[in-house]
């Protein structure tokens, strides 16, 4: 996979912090990323995710992000590809980072691999309450395209961006 992704579109934005590196989530990364980045998912669930992603990005599918500040996890976050279209989700950035640009910087990234993939159009999913990250998606040219209940009753928009 990492063969489908030329190094130089994980090179951190100009603007972002220094010490920031991105790269591919690897198998030795299951336990740092379900600690720090998928604390609030059930053991048995972020397993299933893990070995989903890790197939998913060895067949192009998928790009897993892991996020690190002079050698320390940071963040986190995921382009995959579906049949209808491709989206970013969980996104993560762990709260002592939160508001440095590390998010900005890996939707960045994420989005440079999606166009190198020559995707055209890139979704994603915030719950309505969660008003900071909606104003960062905004922000960055995502724009609203529809609501959508969650098992949960929440709503959540889910936006959309032409690349
Ligand atoms: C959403 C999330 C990924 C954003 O990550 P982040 O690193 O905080 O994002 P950024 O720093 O790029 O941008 C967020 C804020 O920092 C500001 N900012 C950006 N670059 C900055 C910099 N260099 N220095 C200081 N502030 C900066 C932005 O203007 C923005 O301002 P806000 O306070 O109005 O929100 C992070 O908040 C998170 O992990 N939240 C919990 C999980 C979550 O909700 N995920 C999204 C699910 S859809």
């Amino acid at each position: 996979m990492s063969d489908m992704i030329p190094s130089h579109l994980f090179a951190p934005p100009l603007a972002a912090m220094d010490g920031l590196q991105f790269r591919l989530v690897e198998t030795a990364d299951f336990r740092p990323l379900q600690e720090t980045c998928y604390a609030d998912k059930r053991a048995a669930l972020f397993l299933d995710h893990f070995e989903q992603m890790m197939v998913w990005q060895g067949n192009g599918r998928a790009c897993w992000l892991f996020i690190e500040h002079n050698g320390r996890l940071v963040g986190s976050g995921e382009l995959i590809i579906y049949p209808h279209g491709a989206e970013l989700a969980n996104l993560f950035v762990v709260p002592q980072y939160r508001g440095r640009g590390i998010g900005t910087a890996m939707i960045i990234v994420l989005s440079r691999i999606a166009r190198h993939w020559q995707l055209t159009g890139l979704e994603i999913g915030v719950e309505c309450q969660n008003e900071r990250a909606l104003a960062l998606y905004r922000r960055l040219g995502f724009v609203d395209d529809r609501e959508v209940r969650l098992p949960g009753g929440e709503t959540a928009v889910i936006l959309h961006k032409t690349l």
